[in-house]
C-alpha cells in the first residue's frame, strides 16, 4: 500500500494471502479515501458526516470478522489484537462525535492522515502477524 497525495493507493504488496482480511482492508483504504475526498471538498452538507459513518460501520464489520477468524484458528495473540481495535474504535466514536459538534473543526488533513497511517501500520505489524500465524498453522 502506498499513500500519494493523500490517497491510499492499494497494490499487490499490501495483500496478506488471507482472503478474508485482504478484501475487508481494501475496502477500509477506499473508505479512507472516501472521507479524505469529503473533507477537501470543504462542503458542509453531510458528506463528511457520511463518510465518517461508512468507515466506521466497515471498520466495526471488519473487526469483528476479524477477531472470528481468530478464535476460530485459536491465535494466541488474541486479546492483545482484540485491544487494539477496541482502541482504534473509540478514536473513530470520538472523530464522529466530534463532527456531530462542530463540522469545521472536526476532522482535518491530520485526522484523516492519522487513520490512513493507522490502518498501514495495523495490517503490517498486528494482522501481519495473524495471517503468518494462520499460514504456519497450515489449515
Ligand atoms: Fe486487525
Ligand atoms: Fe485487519
Amino acid at each position: 500500500m502506498m499513500i500519494i497525495q493523500h490517497q491510499i493507493i492499494w497494490d499487490a504488496g499490501s495483500e496478506l494471502g488471507v482472503s478474508l482480511m485482504d478484501s475487508d482492508h481494501r475496502d477500509l483504504a477506499d473508505k479512507i479515501n472516501d472521507v479524505y475526498d469529503a473533507c477537501t471538498r470543504h462542503e458542509w452538507d453531510g458528506s463528511i458526516e457520511h463518510a465518517m459513518a461508512e468507515l466506521s460501520y466497515h471498520t466495526v464489520n471488519h473487526f469483528n470478522r476479524e477477531e472470528a477468524f481468530m478464535r476460530e484458528i485459536g491465535y494466541p495473540g488474541l486479546r492483545a489484537h482484540c485491544k487494539v481495535h477496541q482502541k482504534l474504535t473509540l478514536i473513530l466514536d470520538a472523530i464522529s462525535d466530534r463532527i456531530g459538534r462542530d463540522k469545521a473543526a472536526a476532522i482535518d488533513e491530520e485526522t484523516v492522515d492519522f487513520l490512513k497511517k493507522w490502518l498501514l501500520k495495523h495490517i503490517q505489524h498486528a494482522d501481519f502477524r495473524l495471517a503468518e500465524y494462520y499460514r504456519g498453522i497450515g489449515l
